[in-house]
């Protein structure tokens, strides 16, 4: 566990560290929950800070937008009115982006929401919810790899469910044959954590970090229980406003607490990328360099207070079956079919 005040004590630092200032990050998921507590601090504690945050409405945004300007009057806040479960929309945030800066420093990704619904397509032939938790969050990190590798110390954040890998069918990652809820969501997790070792491979100056956020006070549960049916509805509506309250009291994390961690992830030398340590803000007393999941690998698997999760026997299996390249392989093929080039 990576006690708070270590966590404290590394960001308070970041504003007169040589990399706290100037840093330039996309904000995808940032306007609620543990996206936006990662926003709010990076806005808070980092010098001159530069966002890019893809949000639904500017409307319902501008309240956040407003109280991260009041928390920095050096940053910059930029919001852009998209729907991301489009890729073609990500191509073109991204493009944006690509034009206007230099190099990017954070890319982080937690936008989602979980759903007993049957499968729901977007007009590109992607399950939504599949799409927010993994092709999207990936098309982000794929557009935006040039200026990634153009960062002194580049970071890629998802939070999704690091550590929990499990068996997938790597010949059917689309999940047409069987579809379910728990299944799309496993094979989430599972995609996430084999992209990241492949695209390591491939870009050895950036650290990718795969985290499980443990149960954090969002609303996420309370608004997954709205979407059962039938004779689920009514025990789901009674741990909704019995026993789900209680665990937001007693057993969650604040999104304070949460985005605390979230800009460690993102600055902290205790996640050096495969080129190596020494990067990053200096770790306080106490803390040493993660071990990542591999050897020197740069991909990190981390629970809800940042601890190193084991390698599951299911990673280590599809390691051996070459799920890292067929992942990638198969998302750049679906990618391709979406946007309509194959
Ligand atoms: N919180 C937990 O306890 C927990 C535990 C385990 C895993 N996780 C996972 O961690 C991730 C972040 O969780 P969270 O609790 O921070 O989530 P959250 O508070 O529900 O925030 C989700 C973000 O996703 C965006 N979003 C939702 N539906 C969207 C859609 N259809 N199109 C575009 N954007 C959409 C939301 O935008 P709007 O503001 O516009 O709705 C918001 O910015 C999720 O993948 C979640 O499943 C969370």
């Amino acid at each position: 566990m990576v006690n708070i005040k270590a966590i404290r004590v590394s960001n308070a630092a970041l504003k007169d560290s040589k990399y706290g200032s100037d840093l330039v990050g996309v904000f995808v998921g940032a306007t609620s929950g543990i996206g936006m507590g990662t926003l709010k601090q990076f806005a808070k504690l980092t010098k001159s800070p530069k966002a890019y945050i893809a949000v639904r409405s500017i409307q319902a945004a501008t309240p956040l937008l407003r109280e991260l300007e009041a928390s920095n009057p050096d940053g910059t806040f930029i919001l852009h009115q998209t729907e991301i479960s489009l890729m073609k929309n990500v191509d073109t945030m991204c493009d944006e982006i690509k034009a206007k800066e230099e190099k990017v420093d954070i890319v982080f990704v937690s936008p989602g929401y979980l759903s007993f619904d049957d499968r729901n397509d977007s007009i590109e032939g992607i399950d939504i919810p599949h799409a927010l938790r993994y092709y999207t969050r990936f098309r982000f990190i794929h557009d935006l790899l040039p200026l990634l590798k153009k960062s002194s110390n580049p970071r890629v954040i998802s939070i999704l469910a690091g550590g929990q890998e499990s068996p997938i069918d790597l010949t059917d990652l689309e999940m047409r044959k069987d579809f379910s809820m728990m299944k799309a969501a496993k094979n989430g997790t599972t995609q996430t954590t084999l992209a990241f070792e492949e695209l390591a491979k491939q870009n050895p100056t950036i650290s990718f970090i795969h985290k499980y956020p443990g149960f954090v006070n969002t609303g996420v549960v309370a608004r997954l229980m709205d979407t059962t049916a039938g004779v689920l509805w009514v025990p789901a509506q009674l741990f909704k406003y019995t026993i789900l309250p209680l665990i937001n009291v007693f057993l969650s994390m604040s999104v304070e607490e949460a985005g605390e961690r979230g800009l460690f992830l993102a600055t902290s030398a205790m996640f050096p990328s495969t080129r190596g340590g020494g990067i990053g803000v200096p770790l306080p007393t106490g803390l040493s360099v993660a071990k990542d999941s591999g050897d020197g690998n740069g991909v990190y698997l981390l629970g809800a207070t940042d601890d190193v999760q084991p390698i599951t026997p299911a990673l280590r299996a599809l390691r051996e079956a070459r799920g890292p390249a067929i992942v990638w392989e198969s998302t750049l093929g679906i990618w391709e079919r979406a946007l309509g080039r194959s």
